[in-house]
């Protein structure tokens, strides 16, 4: 009977000891990207990739540097990005979750290829509009932003949840996507905030609108959801976005900056490979 006892101790400290049990521990990095333009070039350079269909969804797992690296293909929109990142986080337990693609400017300042790492990300699509009657109209500077989770209770009457919530980038990761900045020759690289919704704003005053009221510096679709689930997962997580397009200062739509913002995201996932990794 102890024999048997401690056969059985001795096989489940060997289960959770073993150097298989250990590997499991530190778990890859994951690197999402939209459209194919934003997550094939980084899918590419995995070393003996393998893709795999999961639902929707395409991730392609290899290595870098023999670290191992899921890339993500996301598909479009706040769903897309939530479903993806709750599938990587429970296929594949990431260490990191990076974010990437690209998105269109908010800031007068910043032009087509100039990157942002997203300190924080907040939704441009949780709101409540003020009471209108018919024939009122609508304006949208009016609304009021809901945070979702601010309470288990109705967010509509809730006063304290019309603060927009920020959802933030690890420090480290921010860090270390701040690190590599001298690598980068096609234009500047700033820390800033990533504004996400299943919306294509194309109106100026609306766009002022964000950037003075909630500080974006782009908006895109995907950033503060795949955030917001990473952080239910207390997975780290960073946003990275190049500028594609900046109606504010005229930027025309180039979709090649896809492809410099994968090759941002690879210095930095192998910087991260290189401080943080055991292999
Ligand atoms: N507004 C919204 N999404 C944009 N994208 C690029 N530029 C913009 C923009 N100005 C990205 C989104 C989505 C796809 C339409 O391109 O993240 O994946």
């Amino acid at each position: 009977m102890t024999r048997n006892l401690n056969l059985a101790l001795l096989a489940a400290c060997s289960a959770v000891f073993s150097p298989l049990a250990l590997a499991q521990v530190s778990g890859p990095i994951v690197v999402q990207g939209a459209m194919p333009v934003e997550a094939e070039r980084f899918a590419q350079r995995l070393d003996n990739p393998r893709e795999e269909q999961i639902g929707g969804w395409r991730f392609w797992r290899g290595t870098v540097d023999g670290y191992p690296v899921v890339v993500s293909e996301t598909l479009k929109g706040m769903s897309n990005a939530a479903a993806a990142t709750a599938i990587a986080a429970t296929q594949f337990h990431p260490v990191a979750i990076i974010n990437q693609g690209t998105a269109g400017g908010h800031d007068p300042a910043l032009k087509v290829y100039d990157i942002v790492l997203g300190k924080y990300s907040v939704s441009l699509g949780a709101f409540k509009t003020p009471k209108k009657a018919a024939g009122e109209g609508s304006d949208s500077r009016q609304w009021q932003p809901m945070d979702l989770l601010a309470s288990k209770g109705s967010a509509g009457e809730d006063k304290n949840a019309h603060t927009i919530r920020q959802f933030p980038a690890d420090a480290k990761l921010l860090a270390i996507a701040e690190s590599v900045k001298g690598s980068y020759t096609q234009g500047k690289v700033v820390e800033g905030v990533i504004g996400s919704a299943d919306v294509w704003n194309s109106e100026l005053d609306r766009i002022g609108y964000f950037h003075e009221n909630y500080h974006t510096s782009v908006e895109e679709m995907e950033t503060a959801s795949a955030a917001q689930i990473a952080a239910s997962f207390n997975i780290p997580f960073v946003g990275i976005r190049v500028l594609s397009n900046n109606i504010t200062n005229q930027g025309k739509y180039d979709p090649q900056t896809g492809l410099a913002c994968q090759d941002y995201v690879y210095q930095v996932v192998k910087t991260y490979i290189a401080k943080n990794a055991s292999r």
